[in-house]
């Protein structure tokens, strides 16, 4: 198999380890995050062509400072120190690191030496993020300073011929100004990459590797319709064909015509073996009269359970259980020290219940925008692909108090028509979530010249980068109207509708 190049990041506890890992893959260049103090044989064994230490709130001083394997700068592999990482470079190799009276933070003007291939083509003074109370206060041996502020006099140092680099800012962030082009420069001057990681470069290899792990043996995924578990169910396809069968639990609380469109492009773009069970009445049977908001999310998830369950016997043993799990939670859940099965939303306990040998998780070294640009090289429909994120639950948790079929035919249409509006006037790009709400609340109304007595829609939409929080979107009047008199005008048993300005906190995103 053809090696990718790598960038091996090791994490000292770095709020940004993430983002760092995100700025050498935006070079093209493939990058882990590994914890500190991964061995020197697996950092053999993974032959890097260059490792960045991440900042860290440590100070070098402290009891519990972490601390790499020293043999590392005996590798003859160049290293970036990024913060605390500049830090635990200067201690070890001999340099002085001292702890400022007063911290420095923010956008800051760092006067450089631009004849250093790490700041080729910078002008002499840059704004870039610092973020630090220690500081490097004499360089080691060997090194030099190529980089000062008004606060900081050793806030960048190199040793060309170790090809190690220490910066005190952040490169990073978006505050930084050029800093991914100081990362570029790292990367491509001194690491000496190619740029060989591309989403096409993935999935040929991805491709190649799943036909020889899995060979003619069976694998078994469980679609949602969802971005993940689609990426990966036609990544596996086209590795394996009709060995891959995918059950797909239709429970009848997606969106409108979802369901139908998900076996569309599954059945029939792709021809793969789909088994679609349609376990509405079911699952209503289920939640008749439950108005409690975590009982609906239980049910819905034990009835998931039990029928992907049922569908899965019936096609026996498999050899791999197929899961769409990413990067990030890969990172978050202990930086991969241990294989993490991600218990899905949608498939909570899966494993125990289905007769597998092994889990695969082609998805694994994928942030959330490269999973988005594998299903585009993949050809799965931009719709798809730039779905916004929708709760396991369905619209279950988006009907408040107890769940009927009528009251999800009503909103199913309201919400239709709001991501109808939403999408002619572009602002589908912008938005992350946006969404229609039915609540229990009848009111007052009058249509033409009689009295009604109807449901209330609320409507819903936030930007937010995590969904940890979240800001209520400031859609402008004439598209919520528009939305609105189309609602009203539209759907039967609506008599009003609702905008909800709510951030998070408060509030949260989902009404339930
Ligand atoms: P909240 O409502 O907690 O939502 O602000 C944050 C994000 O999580 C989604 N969400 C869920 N996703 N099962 C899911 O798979 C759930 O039970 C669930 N509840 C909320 C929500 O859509 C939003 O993106």
């Amino acid at each position: 198999m053809k090696e990718n190049e790598l960038i091996l990041i090791l994490d000292f506890y770095g709020q940004y380890n993430q983002l760092i890992a995100r700025r050498v893959r935006e070079c093209n260049v493939y990058s882990e995050v590994v914890p500190y103090d991964i061995s020197i044989e697996k950092i053999k064994e993974k032959n890097p062509k260059g490792i960045i230490f991440t900042g860290g709130p440590a100070s070098v001083y402290g009891e519990d400072a972490p601390m790499c394997d020293k043999e590392i700068f005996n590798l003859g592999i160049p290293i970036l120190g990024i913060c605390y990482g500049m830090q635990l470079m200067t201690h070890v190799l001999g340099g002085e690191v001292k702890r400022a009276n007063k911290r420095e933070y923010g956008e800051t003007v760092v006067n450089i030496d631009n004849s250093s291939l790490l700041f080729e083509g910078f002008s002499d003074e840059n704004i870039f993020l610092m973020s630090h109370t220690d500081f490097v206060n004499e360089v080691p041996n060997g090194f030099k300073n190529i980089g000062h502020t008004n606060h900081c006099p050793n806030a960048a140092m190199e040793n060309v011929e170790k090809k190690f680099y220490g910066i005190q800012f952040h490169p990073e962030v978006n505050l930084s100004v050029n800093g991914t082009k100081l990362i570029r420069n790292f990367l491509y001057n001194i690491c000496g990459c190619s740029g060989d990681w591309t989403m096409t470069s993935f999935v040929e290899e991805s491709v190649k590797n799943l036909k020889e792990k899995i060979g003619d043996k069976k694998a078994l995924c469980a679609l949602s319709g969802g971005v993940d578990s689609s990426v990966a169910a036609v990544l596996l396809h086209k590795a394996i064909g009709k060995n891959l069968t995918c059950i797909f639990v239709d429970h009848g609380l997606l969106r409108k015509n979802e369901g139908d469109e998900v076996e569309d492009i599954f059945r029939n773009q792709f021809d793969i073996n789909l088994i679609r069970v349609n376990a509405k009445d079911r699952f209503l049977s289920k939640l008749k009269d439950v108005t409690d908001p975590e009982r609906k999310r239980k049910i819905i998830g034990e009835e998931f359970i039990r029928v992907f369950e049922e569908e899965a016997k019936k096609i026996g043993k498999v050899d791999y259980l197929v899961q769409g799990t990413i990067y990030p939670d890969v990172i978050e859940s202990g930086l991969g020290k241990g294989a993490v099965i991600k218990s899905h939303h949608n498939v909570g306990g899966l494993p125990d219940y289905v007769d597998f040998k092994e889990i695969v998780e082609p998805l694994r070294s994928l942030f959330k925008d490269e999973v988005r640009l594998t299903g585009l090289e993949l050809g799965i429909p931009e719709n798809l692909v730039y779905r916004q994120p929708f709760p396991g639950p369905g619209l279950a948790i988006r009907i408040i108090g107890d769940i009927t079929d009528d009251k999800l035919t009503i909103l199913k249409d309201a919400d239709s028509i709001f991501r109808e509006e939403i999408a002619n006037c572009g602002l589908n790009k912008e938005l992350n979530q946006y969404f229609a709400v039915l609540t229990n609340l009848k009111s007052v109304g009058v249509m033409g010249d009689e009295r009604t007595y109807d449901y209330t829609i609320a409507l819903r939409a936030v930007t937010t980068s995590d969904f940890m929080t979240a800001t209520w979107s400031k859609i402008p009047y004439e598209i919520l109207e528009k939305v609105s008199a189309r609602i009203v005008n539209e759907v039967k048993h609506v008599n009003r509708v609702v905008y909800d300005i709510t951030s998070k906190p408060p509030a949260t995103i989902e009404w339930e």
